[in-house]
């Protein structure tokens, strides 16, 4: 359970402004309003997949049913019943592990194109294309490449399995995130507005980026 005090809301603007900017307050207060642009990134499989090297040691491996109790411990936040069932789905999580302790992951499918959280609903997936979500590396360990190191292990993973492109969904004030995705070789290609009101969401369609 999380006992985090809620912050005020002054104190949440000034921390967002004072770390991240106007441009990413602007757009987190327009995703407050039901407004939410997020951008549609892809990384074309035929190119080639450098190693992204870690400066710190990891293994990298699947994550197993037998396994899910390691991941809770990652991530306290995430609920047992809900990763059981994502892997039951056919969903699945690489995770990166220094001393036998998972410190990075990231999700994927090659089924579903899982924005039930972002966008209210799950929308198609194109045959030939991977969507990979949810990338998270425990904050005292960021910046040391173990995201792209674990998006490189999995690109080269459904390069074997024949597949066409990964795809991936991020919020444009994600800086980090633009930045760690860059690394394994993802662009941006295109963005998704969505408009929504309480449970109903509205997905536009899709808007290229001509490069
Ligand atoms: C996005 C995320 C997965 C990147 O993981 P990572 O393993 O730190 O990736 P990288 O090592 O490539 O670092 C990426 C960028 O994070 C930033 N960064 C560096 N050190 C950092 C630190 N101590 N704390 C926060 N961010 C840091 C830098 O901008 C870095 O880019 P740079 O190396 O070009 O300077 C991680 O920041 C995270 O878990 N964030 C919260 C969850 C999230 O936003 N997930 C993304 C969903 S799309």
């Amino acid at each position: 359970m999380n006992h985090a005090i809620p912050q005020p809301l002054w104190s949440r603007v000034w921390h967002t402004v004072r770390e991240e900017g106007l441009g990413s307050f602007w757009l987190k207060s327009l995703d407050a309003l039901g407004y939410r642009r997020i951008y549609l990134l892809r990384r074309p499989l035929a190119e080639p997949i450098l190693d992204c090297p870690t400066t710190l040691p990891v293994e990298v491996d699947w994550l197993t049913l037998e396994k899910v109790q390691d991941y809770l411990v990652f991530r306290p936040d995430a609920s047992g019943h809900t990763v059981t069932q994502q892997l039951l789905k056919g969903d699945r999580c690489l995770v990166a592990r220094h001393e036998d302790r998972i410190v990075g992951a990231v999700w994927g499918s090659s089924t579903r194109l899982n924005t039930e959280r972002s966008l209210g609903r799950d929308l198609p997936l194109a045959a030939g294309e991977a969507y990979q979500f949810d990338a998270y590396t425990l904050p005292e360990v960021r910046g040391m490449g173990i995201a792209p190191a674990l998006s490189v292990a999995w690109l080269r993973h459904l390069r074997d399995e024949a597949c066409v492109d990964a795809i991936r969904l991020t919020f444009p004030w994600n800086e980090a995130a633009l930045r760690s995705h860059a690394k394994a070789g993802y662009r941006v290609t295109a963005v998704v507005h969505c408009l929504g009101l309480g449970p109903w969401r509205y997905v536009f369609p899709l808007q290229q980026i001509t490069p």
